[in-house]
């Protein structure tokens, strides 16, 4: 088992947290501020997700981003993040070359940045960057259905699964994915009854986004969570709040009252006593 710095460990906990029947609560996070919020809402694990790419860094897919970049968000949330396990996101490029390769990466989101885990995409291939990871003892959760990071091909963004064929590849490589040695799967977008079928057939934790209420657990975006990105989102996101809305508008006032000359207010600066002003008046004029 990879402990950090922190002292926190993230097998036990989703293996005790899948025992316990409790649904496992992971969010992401992208940096200080969401980590702390993350953990004060009571998560049970944060991922950094290369979802970071389009929520925070801009870029149009997750494939765009380097792992310098993800490096640096993940520590920032690392910082905040002292009590719930951390799972890094290996980014697109990273690790499908060779295991050697997968296995330097995740070094990094361990040693550099304090993960308690690595998150990867796939199966088929990747079964030996995952068994190469595990053996270099850094624990590793799996992601079937909807890989994001494989958005170029035909389906887009559209939902896995739908099929029987589809299906069966979910399914088959969810079970190769456990027998690989992976601590847990993520499972996106497929049909509830894929999400039921994979969390009734493995014996790690699944924890679902867009794939029903039967999987062991749930994740998903912040920023989708909380309103705070522009443009659609995808059906399986509930919005708990519009963050965005309440935030344009503050920094509207603000601008308004700027304009206005209402900001700021005489006790939002520093006063100076009056006999020192006048010194500072008297001084400059005899220089002048
Ligand atoms: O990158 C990400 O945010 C993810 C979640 C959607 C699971 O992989």
């Amino acid at each position: 088992m990879t402990r950090t710095a922190s002292g926190a460990a993230a097998l036990p906990t989703l293996a005790a947290l899948k025992a316990s029947g409790r649904p496992i609560v992971m969010l992401t996070a992208y940096d200080y501020p969401s980590g702390r919020v993350a953990e004060e809402a009571g998560v049970d694990v944060v991922l950094v997700g290369d979802s970071a790419a389009m929520t925070v860094l801009g870029y149009d897919s997750t494939r765009a981003i380097a792992i310098d970049e993800l490096l640096v968000l993940t520590r920032a949330v690392r910082r905040a993040v002292t009590r719930v396990p951390l799972v890094g996101d290996l980014p697109f490029g990273s690790y499908e070359h060779s295991d050697e390769r997968a296995v330097a990466t995740a070094r990094r989101f361990v040693d550099d940045a304090g993960c308690d885990a690595v998150k990867l995409e796939g199966a088929g291939a990747m079964l030996s960057r995952v068994r190469a990871i595990v053996g270099a003892g850094i624990p590793v959760i799996g992601h079937v259905g909807l890989l994001p990071q494989s958005v170029l091909s035909p389906d887009g963004y559209r939902a896995r699964g739908r099929d029987a064929e589809q299906a069966l590849a979910i399914v088959t490589g969810a079970e190769e994915l456990e027998a690989a040695g992976c601590a847990a799967l993520v499972i996106e977008a497929v049909p509830a009854e894929i999400g039921a079928l994979v969390t009734e057939r493995v014996s790690i934790p699944v924890i679902g986004i867009g794939a029903g209420a039967a999987t062991g657990g749930q994740v998903l975006v912040y920023h989708d969570l909380l309103g705070l990105g522009e443009g659609r989102v995808p059906r399986f996101v509930r919005r708990y709040a519009e963050t965005r809305d309440v935030l344009v508008s503050a920094v509207r006032r603000w601008a308004d009252d700027v304009r206005q000359g209402q900001f700021p207010s005489a006790e939002e600066g520093y006063g100076m006593p009056a006999e020192e002003m006048a010194e500072v008046r008297e001084r400059l004029d005899e220089a002048v």
